[in-house]
């Protein structure tokens, strides 16, 4: 049923209360209809998206940035990662902070070439750093001024990269979050290894598309996530005033994925408004019975050059036009006359009222029984 065919015409034979009753149920079913299709283009503005949880597997992760404090100033640090061909001075990686005005200790571990590979000759297998006083005058038996570390980790994203999701209010901390989830305060004496982990989380843009859902666009942001495990510091001969050691490995290559995803958007919500029409369609069926037949569609009502050769071809074979033509007057009506309007009416009925299909294999096999 179409929407104009919804306003049909006051029918003679119905009473006029009726026709008013009828009217006013069908602007009951608009306005819900309307109602309903605003609650759902508010449902889709208002869709917060929700979080999928899938898992990849990478081959490798970056070794992440590592920055490294400490409350006293007289530290020196080595550093070492093992890959296939055995173990490898990484000195050159930190850098320092000479700026000890204010006392504080501070460096910054950034290797760009590093990676942690799960294939091997492909990447490094652990990553080491020994911290040692490198000032034997400290007194290492004074509990009270025995130094702790700060050490933190985070994905080497590249800092120039301008991520559009940090934008978004509900993002605006995410860069603080996924710098610090992995800050420790480590106390000297103690061995720790450290075991690294990868995620990735996928924000949805505000885009047109992303509403619409014919695509989606994502921002995609990794990071790291890691667990800590202590153990007591053995003698080490190379460093006698060795403070802590910290290993750092690749727990799994398998990176967690969380990508954000719209639960409502303009396609998947157009089968509500069509299921919606549908039913107050039923609904205005059910209790006003269904409108007049309307074989004609809107390619032979306004098709260019169509609308003509179709208007032509049916005055052409009907001659007398069905239902409208009337004649001057009905008592001087000759058999001619009666005979041609009966053969377009039923011209007329058998090609837009009635399905022919089934009367004719009646038609069919009656003519064959009296064939044989
Ligand atoms: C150790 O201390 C000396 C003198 O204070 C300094 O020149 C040297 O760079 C330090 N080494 C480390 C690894 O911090
Ligand atoms: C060095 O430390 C000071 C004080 O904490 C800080 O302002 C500065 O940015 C640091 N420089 C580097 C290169 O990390
Ligand atoms: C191990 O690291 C060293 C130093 O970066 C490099 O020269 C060597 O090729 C690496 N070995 C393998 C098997 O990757
Ligand atoms: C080191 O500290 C301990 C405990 O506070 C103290 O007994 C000792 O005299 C100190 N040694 C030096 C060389 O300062
Ligand atoms: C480590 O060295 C210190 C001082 O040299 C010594 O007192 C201690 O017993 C050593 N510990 C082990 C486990 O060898």
């Amino acid at each position: 049923m179409t929407f104009e065919s919804l306003f049909q015409k006051y029918r003679k034979t119905e009473p006029k209360s009726f026709y008013v009753l009828k009217i006013f149920v069908l602007i009951l079913l608009l306005i819900s209809l309307f109602g309903y299709t605003l609650l759902i283009i508010l449902d889709i503005y208002k869709d917060n998206p929700i979080i999928q949880s899938s898992l990849v597997e990478e081959n490798s992760i970056p070794v992440p940035v590592v920055s490294m404090a400490s409350n006293i100033q007289q530290i020196g640090i080595s550093c070492r990662f093992v890959n296939a061909s055995g173990a490898h001075d990484c000195k050159q990686y930190i850098s320092y902070n000479n700026s000890n005005s204010i006392g504080y200790f501070s460096s910054k571990f950034l290797a760009k070439d590093l990676i942690y590979s799960s294939i091997p000759n492909n990447g490094i297998k652990s990553l080491e750093f020994k911290f040692y006083l490198n000032d034997t005058r400290y007194n290492l038996s004074d509990q009270l001024t025995l130094p702790n570390f700060i050490f933190k980790m985070y994905d080497p994203v590249d800092s120039n990269k301008f991520f559009e999701a940090f934008e978004l209010p509900t993002y605006i901390m995410f860069p603080l979050t996924i710098v610090r989830l992995n800050d420790y305060i480590l106390a000297t004496y103690s061995s720790y290894k450290i075991k690294i982990q990868r995620r990735r989380k996928e924000i949805l843009l505000p885009r047109l598309e992303n509403i619409l859902g014919f695509s989606t666009k994502l921002e995609s942001i990794p990071y790291i996530t890691s667990t800590l495990e202590t153990s007591p510091l053995l003698n080490d001969t190379e460093f006698p005033t060795l403070l802590a050691k910290i290993t750092i490995e690749a727990q799994v290559f398998v990176v967690q994925i969380e990508t954000d995803k719209r639960t409502k958007t303009v396609l998947n919500s157009l089968g509500l408004i069509g299921g919606a029409w549908g039913f107050a369609t039923t609904i205005y069926t059910i209790l006003f019975g269904a409108t007049a037949l309307k074989p004609w569609g809107f390619i032979q009502k306004h098709g260019f050059k169509i609308k003509n050769s179709v208007q032509k071809k049916l005055k052409h074979t009907l001659e007398l036009i069905p239902l409208v033509h009337y004649p001057e007057s009905s008592n001087n009506l000759n058999n001619y006359e009666l005979k041609k309007r009966l053969d377009a009416l039923q011209q007329f009925l058998t090609e837009y009222v009635v399905d022919m299909q089934y009367l004719e294999e009646i038609y069919k096999t009656n003519i064959n029984k009296k064939g044989i």
